[in-house]
């Protein structure tokens, strides 16, 4: 593999925000030569060296075994730190956690419960930290969903995605994602479950540069007439399950993803959720397991496009 052509010089990645259309177009076409490419196992030592440190405050499988793998296939290492493990636990501030580390390590990815937290980390890191998903952006997960839609329509700009359901941290960052890709969005969701006032000002402010339409909406079945792509989550994100019975009742059975929502899309319309899906809740077995899905290709394109981001921000032969 040649050296990389683009750089992002360092940057944090805390959400789509932080990611020109340009940048992004840059980590997906990475994305696609090193998923074709690591069969050729050209890439085994571009990260050689370089080490991720990784700071866990929730679960997670997908990112943390993806963030992994990725590290160890381009010839880097990771150490996986639990909140918990850390002198965090006992009182040590974020920012001097975030000082400390950058002592040692070429990058970090944080999956904290704040996103206030996660700035704090980046604002005294010196090293580039990504967010590894916090309360309101995933920004790993849409770069993956763009990779993924790329590769089973063939494009993006002038697509249809419709989201059903919580407005939360994914549904933040698809809207930033659709906008800067030029990609319409329709978000349903039940009135006080919409994306951030301000992702939607800046995605209106995106589109009108690319030409993505974005709508907010609280009629599932009008939204997902004409969509290319249906995406929804849990109703009951990490940190909700004080609000379980509540968003059951708000969201249940208006907000979910069945065959019979599924028709009014488009006939080769095709169905994603970032995982982990709770079947009969969100989704139903037979959306979620039937043919239109690609839930499996996206959860293996995190792999690739997180490979891709690292080596852009950390690589030392831009
Ligand atoms: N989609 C996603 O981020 O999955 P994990 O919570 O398993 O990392
Ligand atoms: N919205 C979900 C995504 C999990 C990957 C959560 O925050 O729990």
């Amino acid at each position: 593999m040649k050296t990389l052509k683009t750089c992002l010089s360092n940057k944090d990645v805390l959400s789509l925000i932080d990611l020109s259309s340009e940048e992004i177009l840059s980590i997906l076409e990475l994305a696609s030569r090193l998923k074709k490419e690591s069969r050729r196992r050209e890439t085994d030592s571009l990260l050689k060296g370089k080490v991720l440190a990784m700071i866990f405050q929730k679960p997670s499988t997908r990112t943390r075994v993806s963030f992994e793998t990725g590290m160890y296939q381009l010839g880097g290492s990771v150490i996986y730190l639990s909140t918990n493990d850390l002198q965090l636990a006992r009182g040590e501030s974020i920012e001097d956690t975030a000082r400390s580390l950058s002592l040692y390590v070429n990058c970090i990815v944080a999956r904290l419960y704040s996103h206030v937290d996660v700035k704090r980390l980046a604002s005294c890191a010196t090293v580039p930290v990504i967010n590894g998903l916090s309360d309101t952006f995933h920004p790993c997960q849409i770069l993956a969903d763009l990779l993924t839609i790329q590769e089973h329509k063939k494009k993006l700009k002038g697509l249809n995605i419709t989201w059903i359901g919580d407005g939360n941290n994914v549904c933040n960052d698809l809207l930033l994602g659709c906008a800067k890709m030029g990609v319409n969005i329709v978000v349903a969701c039940p009135h006080g479950f919409e994306p951030l006032d301000q992702v939607v000002s800046l995605g209106k402010r995106e589109g009108q540069k690319t030409g993505s339409e974005i709508t907010i909406t609280d009629d599932p079945s009008t939204a997902v007439r004409n969509a290319d792509v249906v995406v929804t989550d849990t109703f009951i994100s990490m940190g909700k399950s004080d609000e379980k019975i509540a968003r059951t009742r708000t969201f249940l059975p208006r907000y979910q993803v069945n065959s019979k929502l599924m028709k009014l899309a488009k006939k080769d319309a095709i169905f994603m959720h970032c995982l982990p899906a709770t079947r009969g809740q969100e989704v139903t077995s037979d959306v979620i397991d039937g043919k239109a899905s690609v839930v499996w290709k996206e959860a293996e394109n995190r792999l690739h496009v997180q490979k891709a981001l690292i080596s852009l921000l950390i690589s030392a032969k831009p």
